[in-house]
């Protein structure tokens, strides 16, 4: 009998370590396409915005339809604010119906006053506010966007319509009457004008200035002539984060940033100023649509 060849004494009985690391690189192998496959897409993929499945195909690098996942666009972060200015937007509410809009308006009177001029101690005045403000405030109370349970409900009660005009009408039905002459202490002009760069507080100017006649920051409303109450409770409110709708959070950040004594000069400061500039000009002059156009 022929002497066994000395490589097929290198078998995995007589050498049974290779079996052993054959079997762990297995293992490992399928360890690792597991993990790589399934576990990581999984993990890595929150089911809501792609179902499990898809996950896993689309980790094997088959292309995922888009019909097949309707969720995935679906953004996580919860958006500020349904509203968006495209320019027919606008367009149509410089065309809406003013008169009609004085009609609608007779259902504010209660709290806020005659042609939008007082307001209750809760209620902020109306007139003198941008009719894009208005307009986008209503759009916001109604998708639930902002919370106050009356001003929710009147919201919905709204259709379109009747929210374009009431917005065009108090957009233009003139400014608040003259504040009450008072200060909002030493710290509102500095903040107002300059800010504060070391708490990364922007200057309240850059955004809310009455005089910018063009508007180009009209989602900023007049604050002039407010209701310094109303001011305070609304920084209040997006300290808190409770009121959320700013769009890009400007206000939630500045208003973090503000001490309480802060925020009562600020709105006692804004509130006793007499409406300065020309906060509504009239909305068939086209500046808003123009300057929107012209960017
Ligand atoms: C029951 C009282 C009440 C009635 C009626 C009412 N409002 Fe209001 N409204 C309020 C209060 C209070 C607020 C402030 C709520 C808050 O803190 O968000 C408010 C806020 C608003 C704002 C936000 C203003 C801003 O500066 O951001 C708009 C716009 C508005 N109301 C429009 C209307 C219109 C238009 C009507 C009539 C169709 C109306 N409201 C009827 C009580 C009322
Ligand atoms: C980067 C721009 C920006 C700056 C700077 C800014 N704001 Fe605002 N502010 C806004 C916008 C935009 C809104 C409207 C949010 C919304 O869509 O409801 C707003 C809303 C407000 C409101 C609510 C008004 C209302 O009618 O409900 C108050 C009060 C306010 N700002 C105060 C201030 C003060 C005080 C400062 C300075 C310390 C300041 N803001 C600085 C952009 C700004």
């Amino acid at each position: 009998m022929a002497e066994t060849h000395p490589i097929d004494r290198a078998t995995t009985a007589h050498r049974p370590w290779i079996l052993y690391g054959g079997l762990s690189v297995a293992v490992l192998g399928v360890v690792g396409w597991l993990v790589g496959i399934v576990v990581l897409p999984l993990a890595q993929q929150p089911s809501d915005v792609l179902p499990s499945w898809l996950a896993i195909c689309r980790a094997f690098g088959i292309p995922v339809p888009q019909g097949a996942a309707p969720d995935q666009r679906k953004a996580l972060a919860e958006a500020s604010s349904l509203v968006a200015w495209t320019p027919p937007v606008i367009r149509e509410l410089q065309d809406a119906d003013h008169q009609a809009g004085a009609f609608v308006a007779i259902n504010c009177e209660a709290c806020h006053g005659p042609q939008g001029r007082t307001g209750s101690a809760l209620a902020p005045k109306l007139a003198g506010l941008q009719a894009e403000v208005i307009w986008k405030e209503l759009h916001d109370y109604r998708d639930g966007k902002r919370l106050f349970a009356p001003m929710n409900a009147i919201a919905r009660a709204l259709n379109e319509d009747s929210i374009r005009q009431v917005a065009a009408y108090f957009g233009t039905v003139g400014e608040p009457p003259p504040a009450k002459a008072g200060s909002g202490g030493d710290n509102a002009p500095r903040l107002v004008l300059y800010g504060d760069t070391h708490r990364g507080i922007a200057p309240c100017q850059a955004c809310h200035d009455a005089n910018n006649t063009d508007r180009r920051v009209m989602m900023a409303p007049v604050l002039e002539g407010q209701r310094a109450d109303y001011l305070a409770r609304q920084l209040g409110l997006f300290q808190t984060e409770w009121r959320h709708n700013d769009v890009f959070r400007p206000m939630r950040e500045i208003a973090m940033r503000l001490t309480g004594d802060e925020i009562e000069q600020l709105a006692a400061w804004f509130g006793s100023r007499p409406p300065a500039g020309t906060p509504a000009p009239s909305p068939s002059n086209g500046t808003v649509a123009a300057s929107l156009a012209g960017r």
